[in-house]
């Protein structure tokens, strides 16, 4: 089979008017996320109950969520945040229902967390995960 690389010529072209568009819509103004007065609520109403020793999630993961030291030390296994990259961070990932449902977060029969609460916490870590 012979290739033309005519599919190739018009890649580029075609994607402009798209990373355009992705540009000018990316670019309205981000307000700087708290962790202490955005995150942290957010956390403590939904995750604590079972994060904490004592809890079953603490249990069975090792993720203690009652500080930000604990949180950002995540599971047994490893972070569950990665400063700057909230596509990465497994904590969203849960959270977002993106994994297996069986261990989306927070965990069982309860309700996932409000769309603006999970928009709040990805723009915390992609502004660094910061303690402030
Ligand atoms: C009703 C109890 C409960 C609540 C509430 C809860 N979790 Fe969990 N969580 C668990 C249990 C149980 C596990 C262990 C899951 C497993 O391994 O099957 C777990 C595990 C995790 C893990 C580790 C997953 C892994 O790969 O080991 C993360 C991250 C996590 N929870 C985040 C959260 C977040 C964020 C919230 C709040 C939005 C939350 N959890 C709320 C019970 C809970």
């Amino acid at each position: 089979m012979k290739k033309t690389g005519s599919a190739g010529k018009w890649t580029l072209p075609a994607l402009l008017p798209v990373a355009l568009m992705m540009t000018i819509t990316g670019c309205n103004r981000e307000e700087a996320i708290s962790f202490s007065q955005d995150v942290k609520p957010i956390i403590e109403k939904n995750c604590v109950a079972c994060h904490q020793p004592g809890g079953k999630g603490y249990e069975a993961s090792g993720f203690d969520m009652t500080s930000y030291a604990d949180l950002m030390e995540g599971t047994k296994y490893g972070p569950m945040i990665i400063r700057g990259d909230s596509a990465g961070s497994n904590m969203l990932v849960l959270m977002e229902g993106r994994a297996d449902p069986s261990i989306s977060m927070p965990h069982g029969t309860m309700k996932p967390i409000a769309q603006p609460d999970i928009d709040t916490i990805r723009l915390w870590i992609d502004q660094g995960a910061k303690n402030n």
